[in-house]
């Protein structure tokens, strides 16, 4: 039997359609969320991620300034843009986008942005606060795929879920997402031994490893969900996510498709993530 699709598109819309009719009460009552984006330098996937989270600004009533600085930005430049919009009364959410160009360290730029302000759930005190349970914005990949299997409706609280990959991006805080849903949870990478076999006893199966299908039907027990958060370009120019779809269709009980999946996800958590800032920071403000 093939597996269910867990259509990230069509969840990601409906969540956008609630996103809009909040934002525009909070708007009626005199706050627009608003986000602002930094993109230092010319990196054409990270041209492509910033235009999409302009997009959804617009689309969603947000309000949105978009920072685009040459590639020899200094650090010192960039950490004054940062310490303005902190101060900003109309900017509720600051991305930074990543990678950043060398001469720029990542943890100074990502230290330096408000926690309140932290959408994309980076700085070391969301994650300790993510670790502990304490209320935090959430890191958006991570909290794309819990949304994923609540509203297709997989059962999260006392299964095995197996996350394989160990980046501070997904596979640490997903996990951590997953141990707070009440999940026994695995972390593989690496230098795991006999990955398969722990993979093979996972109900929900986590892939972010960025290596274009790598795991294949092997890897699954039949009916586990499978969420594949891969996006790598192959050298024909089509997409393909870190999971062999067409391998694993016939074993899987759900599984994310990619294009389509998790991606259309991350977008919208951004924009909960800003909303719910923006909420915050109305009531303490
Ligand atoms: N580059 C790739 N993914 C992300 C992300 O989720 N946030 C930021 N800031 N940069 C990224």
């Amino acid at each position: 039997m093939s597996a269910q699709l867990i259509e990230g598109k069509k969840i990601s819309d409906a969540i956008r359609i609630e996103i809009r009719e909040e934002a525009a009460k909070l708007t009626a009552a005199g706050i627009v969320p608003g986000l602002a984006v930094v993109l230092v330098g010319e990196d054409p996937a990270s041209k492509v991620y910033v235009g999409s989270k302009e997009k959804a600004c617009q689309q969603l009533g947000f309000y949105s300034e978009v920072h685009r600085l040459h590639a020899e930005t200094s650090q010192e430049d960039l950490l004054a843009l940062i310490g303005k919009l902190n101060r900003q009364d109309t900017i509720h959410g600051i991305l930074v986008q990543l990678p950043l160009p060398k001469h720029i360290d990542e943890k100074a730029v990502i230290d330096a942005i408000s926690v309140d302000k932290d959408v994309d759930g980076f700085h070391p005190v969301s994650v300790g606060n993510l670790v502990i349970g304490d209320d935090s914005l959430l890191p958006c990949t991570p909290a794309g795929v819990i949304e994923l299997l609540k509203r297709t409706g997989v059962e999260i609280s006392g299964k095995h879920a197996v996350v394989i990959g160990r980046s501070n991006i997904v596979g640490k805080p997903v996990s951590m997402l997953l141990l707070r849903e009440h999940a026994t949870v695995t972390i593989c990478h690496s230098r795991t031994a006999d990955m398969e076999a722990i993979a093979r006893t996972a109900d929900i199966l986590v892939v972010a490893i960025g290596r274009p299908k790598a795991i294949g039907k092997s890897f699954v027990k039949p009916g586990a969900a499978v969420i594949d958060v891969g996006i790598n370009r192959l050298p024909d120019g089509k997409l393909a996510g870190d999971v062999d779809f067409d391998d694993v269709l016939d074993t899987a009980g759900y599984i994310t498709p990619v294009p389509g999946g998790v991606g259309p996800m991350t977008i919208t958590m951004l924009m909960l993530n800003t909303l719910k800032a923006a909420k915050r920071q109305a009531h303490s403000g």
